[in-house]
């Protein structure tokens, strides 16, 4: 049973992280540009430009890949933490496109510990992706953390020093060339890859920051902070649907990894749930439909529509998956969810709901392997439709009764209370409860 005092106490606490609980693209973007009302400091924790972070606001429609969602309220410092990798030109690129939006980026900080993304990552995982793909966003993400292991990167500090830059170069590139000999793809020039670094440091050298001192300052002084998880739970790179994952961990306690500070001082988590799912790229997905897909999918013509925001990829869509959300819980210990887009299931007569799995005629209680990941049936129980608009409901008491049995049902069976259902792309389209 959910307590509804605990929904009380939540409101309350400073430090929030809010994480994917599915394969990503759940709405975290818009879940942070709504909640970043109340945040003194938004970091981005993990993860680089292989985000696509929607944002539908007053200042017009965004696809954040790098910049903290929270950067639309002039009060809330934004940080790039040091756990991602920070691609200097896409930045550059979306700190422009912000600005001529009107929109001031003044109050972006990027932590000196942010591993940089090099054009060499890039070319190593189009050639990777090439040769043996899972179908990553081609965005360098995983070399770039690779190297990071290897102890073999610039970070953003670096920008600071251009003495150290040669030096440094003059060490990665040997290795660097060899493997993109390996895969036949063209080398890398040393000194295109300085000017390109003078260049880099010249636009982001005012933003970068001791982000360790910042969160702590912040933590110390009680002031309201939220953590962005890039990704979902099920592509984190330890836990989830290895290898078809990403090559960090977007799950909470990486907020606190990250970051420097102990996990404890973790008030809350909150996990982000699509009313369905969808995922990009290779790898199991037990309740994906194939048949009719665009019911959930729709046609490419909306914004929210199921097409990815980073690569434009058709989005694999099939129905919610509760083991999924109850192995989320298990990981990040989820406090409170934000279900969103409940108005796609608006026109549905029917609408399933994954409850359960069974594997080789056996129910199952957790979460399996990525083999066996394939082999599940999903139990199903269905659900009636409501089959009408719920975007213009504006309390919870609004929605049809069979979203709410919906709802309902999910948070009982996740044992999670949902705080927060979105029922349209827009900031303003989100109820709370
Ligand atoms: P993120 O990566 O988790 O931030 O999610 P994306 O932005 O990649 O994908 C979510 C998509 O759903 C975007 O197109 C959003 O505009 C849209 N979206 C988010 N919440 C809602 C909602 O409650 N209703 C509708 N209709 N669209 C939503
Ligand atoms: P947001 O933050 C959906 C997927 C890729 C691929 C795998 C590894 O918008 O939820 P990578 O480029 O990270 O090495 O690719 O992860 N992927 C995403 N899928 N949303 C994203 O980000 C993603 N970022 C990476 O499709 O399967
Ligand atoms: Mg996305």
């Amino acid at each position: 049973m959910i307590n509804p005092e605990n929904r009380k106490g939540l409101l309350a606490m400073s430090v929030k992280v809010i994480v994917g609980t599915q394969f990503g693209d759940e709405g975290k973007g818009k879940a942070i540009d709504f909640l970043s009302a109340d945040a003194d400091l938004v970091v981005r924790f993990q993860g680089g430009d292989n985000a696509g972070h929607t944002v539908i606001n007053p200042h017009g429609v965004f696809k954040l890949h790098l910049i903290p969602c929270g950067i639309f309220r002039e009060n809330c410092t934004c940080l790039i933490g040091s756990g991602t990798v920070v691609n200097p030109d896409v930045l550059i690129g979306e700190m422009q496109k912000l600005t001529s939006a009107g929109v001031s980026v003044q109050h972006l900080r990027v932590d000196k510990r942010a591993q940089l993304i090099m054009p060499y990552h890039i070319a190593l995982d189009e050639c990777m992706e090439r040769a043996q793909g899972i179908g990553t966003t081609k965005r360098g993400i995983g070399w770039a953390y690779a190297t990071k292991s290897l102890r073999k990167n610039l970070r953003a500090g670096d920008l600071l020093k251009p003495e150290c830059w040669q030096e440094k170069i003059k060490d990665f590139l040997p290795l660097v060339n060899a493997q993109l000999r390996f895969f036949g793809g063209a080398e890398i020039q040393e000194n295109s890859l300085l000017l390109q670094l003078r260049q880099w440091a010249d636009a982001l050298s005012p933003y970068i920051c001791d982000g360790f001192s910042l969160i702590h300052d912040y933590i110390s002084a009680d002031k309201r902070i939220l953590f962005e998880g890039q990704l979902g739970t099920m592509k984190d790179i330890d836990l989830g649907i290895y290898p078809f994952v990403t090559s960090s961990n977007p799950i909470a306690a990486y907020a606190a990894v990250s970051g420097g500070f102990p996990a404890s001082k973790i008030d809350s988590v909150c996990g982000v749930v699509k009313a369905f799912s969808s995922t990009v790229g290779a790898g199991p997905f037990p309740t994906e439909i194939t048949e009719n897909a665009e019911m959930l999918r729709g046609s490419g013509e909306n914004p929210d529509d199921e097409f990815g925001a980073t690569t434009g990829r058709a989005r694999r869509v099939g129905w919610l998956d509760l083991p999924m959300i109850r192995f989320s819980h298990a990981v990040n210990g989820l406090g409170e969810l934000i279900l969103t887009k409940l108005d796609k299931l608006d026109g549905l007569k029917t609408i399933r709901l994954c409850t359960g799995y069974t594997l080789d005629g056996e129910a199952l209680s957790g979460m399996p392997g990525t083999d066996e990941l394939y082999r599940v049936h999903p139990v199903y129980e269905d659900f009636p439709g409501w089959q009408s608009d719920t975007t213009t409901c504006t309390t919870y008491s609004d929605l049809p009764e069979n979203a709410k049995r919906y709802v309902e049902c999910i948070e009982a069976q996740v044992g999670v209370p949902v705080r927060y259902i979105g029922n349209g792309p827009a900031r303003e389209n989100m109820i709370s409860r």
